[in-house]
Protein backbone atom coordinates (compact mmCIF):
# COMPACT_ATOMS: atom_id res chain seq x y z
CA UNK A 1 0.00 0.00 0.00
CA UNK A 2 1.13 3.42 -0.87
CA UNK A 3 0.41 6.55 1.59
CA UNK A 4 1.45 10.34 1.36
CA UNK A 5 0.95 12.49 3.67
CA UNK A 6 0.55 16.00 2.66
CA UNK A 7 1.18 18.97 5.30
CA UNK A 8 3.10 22.24 5.80
CA UNK A 9 4.83 20.83 8.37
CA UNK A 10 6.93 17.39 7.06
CA UNK A 11 9.69 17.66 9.75
CA UNK A 12 7.08 16.42 12.67
CA UNK A 13 6.74 13.08 11.12
CA UNK A 14 10.78 12.78 11.78
CA UNK A 15 10.94 9.70 13.42
CA UNK A 16 7.22 8.75 14.48
CA UNK A 17 7.17 6.04 11.55
CA UNK A 18 10.25 4.35 12.66
CA UNK A 19 9.43 2.47 15.45
CA UNK A 20 7.44 -0.72 15.71
CA UNK A 21 4.68 -2.11 13.31
CA UNK A 22 5.05 0.35 11.22
CA UNK A 23 9.13 0.60 11.30
CA UNK A 24 8.86 -3.55 10.32
CA UNK A 25 6.01 -2.93 7.48
CA UNK A 26 7.57 -0.41 5.62
CA UNK A 27 11.29 -2.33 5.86
CA UNK A 28 9.14 -5.48 4.51
CA UNK A 29 7.80 -2.79 1.56
CA UNK A 30 4.08 -3.59 2.92
CA UNK A 31 3.91 -0.29 2.66
CA UNK A 32 5.78 2.66 1.31
CA UNK A 33 5.05 5.83 3.56
CA UNK A 34 6.05 9.59 1.77
CA UNK A 35 5.82 12.75 3.95
CA UNK A 36 4.95 15.44 1.04
CA UNK A 37 6.01 19.30 1.92
CA UNK A 38 2.99 21.50 0.51
CA UNK A 39 5.45 24.76 0.02
CA UNK A 40 7.30 22.48 -2.44
CA UNK A 41 3.92 23.45 -4.50
CA UNK A 42 3.87 27.07 -4.45
CA UNK A 43 5.60 29.72 -6.66
CA UNK A 44 6.04 32.70 -5.08
CA UNK A 45 9.58 33.76 -3.25
CA UNK A 46 7.60 33.35 0.38
CA UNK A 47 6.35 30.08 -0.59
CA UNK A 48 2.99 30.93 0.59
CA UNK A 49 0.67 28.27 1.79
CA UNK A 50 -2.12 30.11 3.27
CA UNK A 51 -3.97 33.78 3.28
CA UNK A 52 -6.86 35.51 4.85
CA UNK A 53 -10.19 34.67 5.00
CA UNK A 54 -12.69 36.10 1.98
CA UNK A 55 -15.40 37.66 4.25
CA UNK A 56 -12.59 38.55 7.02
CA UNK A 57 -12.73 36.77 10.53
CA UNK A 58 -9.94 35.31 12.64
CA UNK A 59 -6.97 33.72 11.06
CA UNK A 60 -5.71 32.25 8.04
CA UNK A 61 -7.10 29.56 5.94
CA UNK A 62 -4.56 27.11 3.65
CA UNK A 63 -4.61 27.97 -0.38
CA UNK A 64 -5.86 25.35 -2.54
CA UNK A 65 -3.29 25.71 -5.06
CA UNK A 66 -0.82 23.88 -3.70
CA UNK A 67 -2.46 21.15 -1.88
CA UNK A 68 -4.57 20.12 -5.40
CA UNK A 69 -0.43 20.25 -6.98
CA UNK A 70 1.03 18.18 -4.21
CA UNK A 71 -1.45 15.85 -4.58
CA UNK A 72 -1.69 15.44 -8.66
CA UNK A 73 1.99 15.37 -8.45
CA UNK A 74 2.28 11.99 -6.14
CA UNK A 75 -0.72 10.96 -7.92
CA UNK A 76 1.23 11.20 -11.47
CA UNK A 77 4.67 10.05 -9.86
CA UNK A 78 2.68 6.72 -8.61
CA UNK A 79 0.28 6.66 -11.93
CA UNK A 80 -2.10 5.75 -10.11
CA UNK A 81 -5.32 8.06 -8.82
CA UNK A 82 -5.26 7.73 -4.93
CA UNK A 83 -8.01 7.80 -2.31
CA UNK A 84 -7.97 11.43 -0.78
CA UNK A 85 -8.90 12.30 2.59
CA UNK A 86 -8.87 15.46 4.15
CA UNK A 87 -8.29 15.58 7.95
CA UNK A 88 -11.06 18.36 9.67
CA UNK A 89 -12.76 18.22 12.81
CA UNK A 90 -15.90 18.46 10.31
CA UNK A 91 -15.31 14.94 9.32
CA UNK A 92 -17.12 11.99 10.14
CA UNK A 93 -15.63 10.40 13.00
CA UNK A 94 -13.00 7.68 12.67
CA UNK A 95 -13.78 4.07 14.07
CA UNK A 96 -12.05 0.89 13.47
CA UNK A 97 -14.42 0.09 10.39
CA UNK A 98 -12.46 2.50 8.53
CA UNK A 99 -9.17 1.96 9.27
CA UNK A 100 -10.29 -1.69 7.91
CA UNK A 101 -11.72 -0.44 4.72
CA UNK A 102 -8.58 1.74 4.35
CA UNK A 103 -6.50 -0.95 4.42
CA UNK A 104 -7.89 -2.55 1.42
CA UNK A 105 -6.80 0.39 -0.78
CA UNK A 106 -3.60 0.73 -2.92
CA UNK A 107 -3.18 4.04 -2.60
CA UNK A 108 -4.13 6.82 -0.30
CA UNK A 109 -3.63 10.56 0.34
CA UNK A 110 -3.70 12.21 3.67
CA UNK A 111 -4.16 16.08 3.54
CA UNK A 112 -3.14 17.73 7.13
CA UNK A 113 -5.32 21.30 7.35
CA UNK A 114 -3.52 23.71 9.77
CA UNK A 115 -5.01 27.54 11.15
CA UNK A 116 -8.71 28.03 10.39
CA UNK A 117 -8.13 24.74 7.71
CA UNK A 118 -8.69 24.81 3.77
CA UNK A 119 -10.06 26.52 1.13
CA UNK A 120 -13.38 24.81 1.02
CA UNK A 121 -12.41 23.77 -2.44
CA UNK A 122 -10.05 21.14 -1.10
CA UNK A 123 -13.08 19.59 0.23
CA UNK A 124 -15.37 20.33 -2.75
CA UNK A 125 -13.32 18.90 -5.63
CA UNK A 126 -10.03 17.30 -3.93
CA UNK A 127 -10.93 15.03 -1.16
CA UNK A 128 -13.08 11.76 -1.29
CA UNK A 129 -13.69 12.21 2.48
CA UNK A 130 -13.09 14.09 4.98
CA UNK A 131 -12.34 12.23 8.29
CA UNK A 132 -12.39 13.71 12.22
CA UNK A 133 -10.08 12.08 14.99
CA UNK A 134 -13.19 12.85 17.74
CA UNK A 135 -14.68 15.72 18.86
CA UNK A 136 -11.99 18.01 20.00
CA UNK A 137 -9.94 20.33 17.70
CA UNK A 138 -6.14 20.00 17.70
CA UNK A 139 -4.03 22.57 15.66
CA UNK A 140 -2.89 20.39 13.14
CA UNK A 141 -4.17 17.10 11.12
CA UNK A 142 -0.12 16.21 11.99
CA UNK A 143 -1.28 14.27 15.00
CA UNK A 144 -4.66 12.92 13.46
CA UNK A 145 -2.73 11.69 10.38
CA UNK A 146 0.03 10.00 12.82
CA UNK A 147 -3.35 7.95 14.24
CA UNK A 148 -4.95 7.64 11.16
CA UNK A 149 -1.54 5.73 9.50
CA UNK A 150 -0.75 4.18 12.45
CA UNK A 151 -4.32 2.07 12.54
CA UNK A 152 -4.10 1.65 9.05
CA UNK A 153 -0.70 0.27 8.61
CA UNK A 154 -1.19 -2.50 11.55
CA UNK A 155 -4.20 -4.17 9.75
CA UNK A 156 -1.84 -4.49 6.70
CA UNK A 157 -1.44 -8.22 5.95
CA UNK A 158 2.08 -9.27 6.76
CA UNK A 159 2.21 -6.18 9.06
CA UNK A 160 1.98 -8.21 12.25
CA UNK A 161 3.89 -11.48 13.67
CA UNK A 162 0.34 -12.87 14.66
CA UNK A 163 -2.78 -12.12 12.81
CA UNK A 164 -4.99 -12.88 15.15
CA UNK A 165 -3.52 -9.98 17.41
CA UNK A 166 -5.56 -7.82 15.36
CA UNK A 167 -8.64 -9.52 14.79
CA UNK A 168 -9.69 -10.40 18.07
CA UNK A 169 -9.00 -6.93 19.47
CA UNK A 170 -10.87 -3.70 21.03
CA UNK A 171 -14.13 -2.34 18.39
CA UNK A 172 -13.08 -5.50 16.16
CA UNK A 173 -15.27 -7.89 17.27
CA UNK A 174 -18.32 -5.02 18.75
CA UNK A 175 -16.63 -5.26 22.27
CA UNK A 176 -13.69 -3.99 24.31
CA UNK A 177 -10.72 -6.18 24.72
CA UNK A 178 -10.83 -8.52 27.15
CA UNK A 179 -8.13 -8.05 30.47
CA UNK A 180 -4.58 -9.11 29.99
CA UNK A 181 -2.18 -10.88 32.88
CA UNK A 182 1.11 -12.02 32.74
CA UNK A 183 3.68 -12.57 35.14
CA UNK A 184 3.87 -12.67 38.62
CA UNK A 185 0.79 -14.81 39.14
CA UNK A 186 0.77 -12.63 42.53
CA UNK A 187 1.62 -8.45 42.58
CA UNK A 188 1.78 -6.75 45.55
CA UNK A 189 -1.12 -8.85 47.18
CA UNK A 190 -3.25 -8.98 43.65
CA UNK A 191 -3.68 -12.51 42.22
CA UNK A 192 -4.53 -13.48 38.58
CA UNK A 193 -7.25 -14.69 37.98
CA UNK A 194 -6.99 -18.39 38.42
CA UNK A 195 -8.98 -19.25 35.63
CA UNK A 196 -6.47 -18.27 33.37
CA UNK A 197 -3.75 -20.66 35.10
CA UNK A 198 -6.48 -23.25 34.75
CA UNK A 199 -5.70 -24.72 31.17
CA UNK A 200 -9.28 -24.93 30.69
CA UNK A 201 -9.85 -23.42 27.04
CA UNK A 202 -13.39 -23.49 26.86
CA UNK A 203 -13.22 -21.85 30.23
CA UNK A 204 -10.54 -19.18 29.77
CA UNK A 205 -12.60 -18.26 26.71
CA UNK A 206 -15.97 -17.78 28.40
CA UNK A 207 -13.83 -15.58 31.19
CA UNK A 208 -12.64 -13.66 29.05
CA UNK A 209 -15.96 -13.21 26.84
CA UNK A 210 -17.80 -11.99 30.20
CA UNK A 211 -14.83 -9.61 31.07
CA UNK A 212 -14.93 -8.24 27.49
CA UNK A 213 -19.03 -7.48 27.59
CA UNK A 214 -18.54 -6.26 31.39
CA UNK A 215 -15.75 -3.74 30.17
CA UNK A 216 -17.64 -2.87 27.14
CA UNK A 217 -21.03 -2.00 29.31
CA UNK A 218 -19.25 0.20 31.94
CA UNK A 219 -16.73 1.91 29.91
CA UNK A 220 -18.48 2.23 26.54
CA UNK A 221 -22.46 0.83 26.82
CA UNK A 222 -23.03 2.85 23.10
CA UNK A 223 -21.44 -0.48 21.86
CA UNK A 224 -23.48 -3.22 23.35
CA UNK A 225 -26.05 -4.81 21.37
CA UNK A 226 -29.12 -6.92 22.54
CA UNK A 227 -26.95 -9.76 20.66
CA UNK A 228 -24.43 -9.68 22.59
C1 LIG B 1 -7.43 24.43 14.29
S1 LIG B 1 -8.02 23.19 13.21
C2 LIG B 1 -9.31 24.03 12.33
C3 LIG B 1 -10.61 24.01 13.06
C4 LIG B 1 -11.76 24.55 12.23
N1 LIG B 1 -11.67 25.97 12.07
C5 LIG B 1 -13.06 24.20 12.93
O1 LIG B 1 -13.54 24.97 13.76
O2 LIG B 1 -13.62 23.11 12.64
C6 LIG B 1 -6.72 23.08 12.02
C7 LIG B 1 -6.60 21.75 11.33
O3 LIG B 1 -6.32 20.74 12.30
C8 LIG B 1 -6.83 19.49 11.87
N2 LIG B 1 -7.71 18.97 12.91
C9 LIG B 1 -8.05 19.58 14.06
N3 LIG B 1 -8.85 18.82 14.80
C10 LIG B 1 -9.02 17.67 14.13
C11 LIG B 1 -9.75 16.48 14.36
N4 LIG B 1 -10.48 16.31 15.46
N5 LIG B 1 -9.70 15.50 13.43
C12 LIG B 1 -8.99 15.66 12.31
N6 LIG B 1 -8.28 16.76 12.01
C13 LIG B 1 -8.30 17.75 12.91
C14 LIG B 1 -7.56 19.74 10.55
O4 LIG B 1 -6.74 19.36 9.48
C15 LIG B 1 -7.80 21.24 10.59
O5 LIG B 1 -7.89 21.78 9.30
Amino acid sequence: MKIAIVTIFPRMFTGIFDFGIIRVSRERGIVDLEIIDIRDFTHDRHRTVDDRPYGGGEGMVLKPEPIFEAVEAVEQRWDQRAWRILLTPQGVPFCQQDAQRLATEKAVVVVCGRYEGVDQRVVDYLADEEISLGDFVVSGGEIPAMLLVDAVVRLLPGATGNPASVINESFSRGLLDYPHYTRPASFRGWPAPEVLMSGNHAEIENWRRQQARRRTGRNRPDLVTSDE
